[in-house]
């Protein structure tokens, strides 16, 4: 695994910057990336290109050995450009233009910003990409970030207006998919449809889906557009007498971001990459991956700096399942942030922590951000490896401290993560599901969190996949809302299962049509042979009303809660409800189908419930654990023959991992051969 650091020369003087570049090495880095925010500094005029002191970087930074990662600049357009071409400017859901004067203020549907992203990405690969210490490009920052993945300018109108009349072809199967004939808003002209923005009352789910697609779609031709402009000059290098190295092209992502269908954007990419900041995911994202009790109560066990591990897990175990490949962390947090609610002070050994949390998840590389704390600028208050006066900060430390493990690092990297379990993810049940929720705490993302932390708990790893992956070499598939049922999928997992597979559904798979309209079946709608069960009457619960349940299978049982669904056969049942109107109905079903089978869990689980019923299925699936007994807060993660162990807690702890007793300490990793 390499180690690396995002750095920004043009906010340094250049006479920095040779002392800069030996510290990186000398702290055991190999990598840097650059460039992301500079465009103002590359073109300060339109046209007028000012590559001195990125070749002069570039060179300082290569005698030292370190390699460039280079990014496309197109997050802050310059402010040129934003007042000479005021329709770059993307226009918030309120109808107000967004302004300069922060970054991310372009929308990719304006033809303007289009022509000049494709001057200055065109300017940057010329002049860099035969450079040999450019090993691969960044392409922009953070795509959808600060709410920027849906515009609604008449740039985008017009284009979304060309994406309805490809999708569609005609008016009429439009009204017919759209189902417009409800409230009075059948169209009669393409231009009378409009970004569902500004109504008096709710606009039409099918509507909005839709424009979450287009929006979506709309940066994944964006992206495209980049990386044409960057593959053309990558293919012209493979002339004999250029360097023969084959640069990367990738973008970083933000793990469970739900704004763009990172299926999609990762499809082009080399490889994915994401940026990991545990103290701010815990304290903002993972409120939309909790229910909000447990939120606020938090995890006292956990140490109050290395964020919530469940929650960093997840993104990076996301990440990886995007392409079901190796992937990068673009940036890590390497001390405190300044972005988020307190922003907390970290201690020493939580960089080590989650460094080796990304090795563990299967990252290849680990960029940290950033180089130096900032004197200037919106980030002044975020740390660095380094200290606003140029000394070695906390992170700089626990990469000093790492060199002596980064032989032990190399012998778990050879290892792919493999786990033998899927979790289904699906940003149009996502949207759709978050576009009609019905319960104040449905959450689609939730719902999958439950899951993957009963599978943590476990010590269970997870693919969280696309619903097109290949399920193969998978022994356990988990649905947890298949709301938009295809056919495509209903026969995927059918043959999965045929084939030996163990399929888990939740509720309120099958409920639509990938149109998003109501399925006129019996639900679950497609999947309802595939688990031989039908949704007989479902309920959305208000908080305090449950229904108990009882079953078989061990540790099994409490309260159903938020979401309940009565199921009728052939499948035999696996837990009923036993109080309220649903008594005696199953709650859950198995089905056998061919070599494998599928089961129907119909209300919306605890952990310990998923835990359970996970736990029985895995017994019987023969797929191992690495321990029985995993304390909160301490993740065990397996590459190879190597279980890592990552202690999150304030405590020592000591448990029992492949047969074998160990202490961990708090904030400190260990790897135990099996
Ligand atoms: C990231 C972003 C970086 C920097 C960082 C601060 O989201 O890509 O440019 O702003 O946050 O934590
Ligand atoms: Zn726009």
């Amino acid at each position: 695994m390499r180690l690396g650091v995002c750095y920004y020369p043009e906010h340094w003087p250049a006479e920095r910057w040779p002392l800069d570049a030996k510290l990186m090495r000398e702290a055991g880095l190999s990598l840097v990336r650059l460039g992301e925010f500079a465009w103002a500094q590359m073109e300060p005029a339109e046209g007028q290109f000012d590559w001195g002191w990125l070749d002069q970087a570039i060179e300082i930074l290569a005698a030292e050995g370190l390699q460039i990662v280079l990014g496309t600049p197109t997050a802050a357009p310059p402010a040129w450009l934003s007042k000479a071409y005021p329709d770059i400017l993307p226009v918030d859901a309120q109808g107000r233009v967004r302004r300069f004067g922060s970054r991310r203020h372009y929308c990719v549907n304006s033809p303007t910003y289009r022509r000049h992203t494709e001057r200055i990405v065109t300017a940057i690969a010329e002049r860099y990409v035969r450079h040999t210490a450019v090993i691969g490009w960044q392409i922009d920052n953070e795509f959808g970030c600060h709410d920027t993945a849906r515009c609604y300018c008449h740039n985008c109108a017009s284009a979304f207006r060309r994406w309805l009349q490809a999708r569609y072809n005609t008016l009429d199967a439009l009204n017919e998919a759209w189902g417009t004939a409800f409230w009075s808003q059948l169209y009669s002209d393409w231009e009378e449809i409009d970004p569902p923005i500004l109504t008096v009352a709710q606009p039409n789910p099918i509507h909005v889906l839709d424009y979450y697609r287009f929006s979506s779609d709309s940066y994944v031709a964006y992206q495209q557009l980049q990386i044409d402009i960057l593959k053309s000059q990558i293919t012209n290098l493979q002339h004999p007498t250029s360097n023969t190295q084959n640069p990367f092209i990738t973008t970083n992502f933000l793990g469970n971001f739900a704004d763009l269908d990172y299926h999609d954007l990762a499809g082009a990419l080399d490889f994915v990459s994401w940026d990991s900041y545990p103290t701010g995911y815990a304290e903002v994202v993972a409120r939309d991956l909790y229910e909000a009790k447990v939120v606020v109560k938090s995890q006292p066990q956990l140490a109050y700096d290395v964020g919530d591990p469940y929650v960093t897990g997840f993104c990076h175990d996301l990440t990886r399942g995007l392409k079901q490949a190796p992937f990068w962390v673009m940036e890590q947090q390497c001390g405190h942030i300044n972005w988020s609610v307190f922003n907390r002070g970290v201690n020493p050994g939580a960089v080590r922590l989650w460094t080796w949390h990304a090795l563990a998840s299967g990252a290849d590389a680990v960029v940290f951000f950033r180089w130096r704390a900032a004197l200037l600028g919106y980030e002044q208050l975020h740390s660095g490896l380094l200290r606003h006066d140029g000394s070695p900060g906390v992170g700089y430390a626990d990469l000093l401290n790492m060199q002596a493990e980064r032989k032990l690092m190399e012998q778990v990297s050879a290892h792919p993560v493999k786990p033998q379990i899927a979790l289904l993810l699906d940003y149009h049940d996502l949207w759709a599901t978050q576009l009609q929720p019905h319960h104040r705490d449905f959450s689609y993302y939730r719902h999958l969190f439950v899951f993957y932390r009963a599978l943590q708990q476990l010590g269970l790893g997870t693919d969280i996949v696309p619903p097109t992956a290949d399920l193969g070499h998978y022994k356990m598939v988990i649905a947890p809302t298949a709301f938009l049922g295809s056919d495509k999928l209903a026969a995927t997992l059918t043959d999965f299962a045929a084939g030996g597979g163990v399929v888990l559904l939740g509720v309120r798979s099958g409920f639509k049509t990938p149109t998003n309209r109501v399925t006129d079946q019996p639900l679950p709608g497609v999947f309802r042979h595939l688990v031989g069960a039908t949704v007989t009457e479902w309920q959305s619960l208000p908080p305090g009303v449950s229904f108990d349940l009882a079953s078989e299978i061990p540790n099994l049982g409490g309260l159903a809660e938020t979401w309940v669904e009565a199921l009728g056969g052939p499948a035999e049942p696996l837990a009923r409800y036993a109080s309220g109107p649903f008594t005696s109905h199953a709650a859950l079903t198995e089905n056998g189908i061919g070599d494998g089978r599928a089961l129907y869990l119909g209300w919306y689980p605890t952990v310990e419930q998923a835990a359970a019923i996970i736990q029985y299925l895995t017994a019987r699936a023969g797929i191992p654990r690495p321990a029985d007994d995993i304390p909160p807060g301490v993740v065990v993660a397996q590459r190879g023959p190597h279980s890592i162990v990552l202690n999150f807690t304030n405590d020592t702890i000591t448990t029992t991992i492949q047969g074998q007793s160990v202490t961990v300490a708090p904030r400190d990793a260990q790897v135990v051969l099996a």
